[in-house]
């Protein structure tokens, strides 16, 4: 079968994933209405193409807080890589690796930091961080990143507590005994989300602040609000970001979210966008409302299941080849261009 677009892998996945895995790869929370207005918000947005501008040459590269990388699409942070290829988070270093981008490996990583860095020298990582009820495990976490070369820590805002699933609830959702989250393993016993500290305030952003000399980045924010306050306690960047749906069901689209967040920030700092990215046009209209980059959750491991480390890559390619089509047809030929003006403010 041709693997022409994301939803070809979806397919794939669904088709030959064990149906406990893939249902705890697709769930949102509740009844699900935020995870697919995700994937909705997108096709309510127009463009405003121009014509005859030149896209016999195309610059889609851009920065990650300086970093280069080749397209602005990265690699979420997803727990569990093992349920979709053997060699787990490894597989999916090397394959954002090779299409030189940015991949946020979890707290929830089925191989260790070390393993990670060791898959793919030399590759943009930045390392997702839950706060754990026990601070010294998370500190230690933290150093050891740090000390292995990840470039940014992100703070996952917006899991005070796991949302309800109901999938998940229903087939008694539990790693298999062979996969452990490695990276906690000794520290307590594994897969009590419990463990997770619902005391997490903004306050806690300046003991992140004196663990560590990375730039911290803050996930899942959805309100200019909330923006203002991680600007004023010096993050360096915001994902905007309802966890693919799978927390508070009802919350808006990220892509809804994105604008007031952009005109909160004014440049302060970088704006980020997480959830429902599943063509290069999507990414386009993110970047048009003003995300620096977008970051793929659930195509990643699609890709991953499909194939491993090629078939991520795969997936990357063809977003990317999307991407580069979109703006050329938008009449952009560097990201540079790409603005507000590509989009009908009026239906929005
Ligand atoms: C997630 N997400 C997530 N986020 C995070 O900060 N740490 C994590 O460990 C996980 N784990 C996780 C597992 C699975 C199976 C999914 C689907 C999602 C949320 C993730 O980073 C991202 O916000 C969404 O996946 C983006 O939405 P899309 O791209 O899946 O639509």
């Amino acid at each position: 079968m041709a693997m022409v677009c994301l939803s070809d892998f979806e397919a794939y996945a669904k088709k030959y994933l064990p149906k406990i895995a893939w249902d705890f790869f697709a769930a949102g929370a509740d009844d699900c209405s935020t995870r697919d207005e995700n994937i909705l918000a997108y096709k309510r947005i127009r463009f405003r193409p121009r014509m005859l501008r030149d896209v016999s040459i195309m610059d889609i590269r851009t920065k990650l807080l300086g970093t280069e990388i080749s397209f602005p699409v990265g690699i979420a942070p997803t727990g569990f890589h093992q349920l979709a290829w053997p060699d787990g988070e490894k597989s999916t270093a090397r394959a954002a690796k090779a299409m030189n981008t940015c991949y946020i490996a979890s707290t929830y990583s089925t191989c260790t930091l070390e393993e990670i860095s060791a898959a793919a020298p030399g590759g943009l990582r930045w390392f997702q961080l839950y706060i754990h009820r026990n601070r010294a495990v998370s500190q230690q976490l933290v150093q050891r990143a740090e000390a292995l070369g990840f470039q940014a820590l992100v703070l996952t805002a917006d899991l005070p507590y796991t949302g309800k699933r109901r999938d998940d609830v229903r087939n008694g959702f539990r790693l298999p005994p062979h996969m452990k989250l490695k990276n906690l393993e000794g520290a307590f016993e594994v897969c009590k989300m419990s463990l997770l500290d619902p005391s997490v305030t903004w306050n806690d952003i300046y003991w992140l602040r004196s663990l560590t000399h990375l730039p911290i980045v803050i996930k899942g924010i959805l309100t200019k609000e909330d923006a203002e306050l991680a600007v004023r306690h010096g993050v360096q960047g915001i994902i905007v970001s309802n966890h693919g749906g799978r927390q508070l069901d009802g919350g808006p689209a990220p892509i809804d979210a994105l604008v007031e967040i952009v005109e909160a920030v004014q440049g302060r700092v970088e704006v980020y966008l997480d959830g429902g990215i599943r063509k290069g046009s999507d990414v386009l209209k993110a970047l048009a409302l003003g995300a620096k980059c977008v970051f793929i959750g659930r195509p990643a491991l699609w890709g991953l299941a499909y194939k491993g480390e090629e078939g991520l890559q795969d997936v990357l390619k063809i977003l990317q080849d999307e991407f580069r089509l979109s703006m050329a047809l938008a009449g952009c030929a560097s990201v540079s261009e790409i603005g507000r003006h590509l989009v009908q403010f009026s239906k929005l």
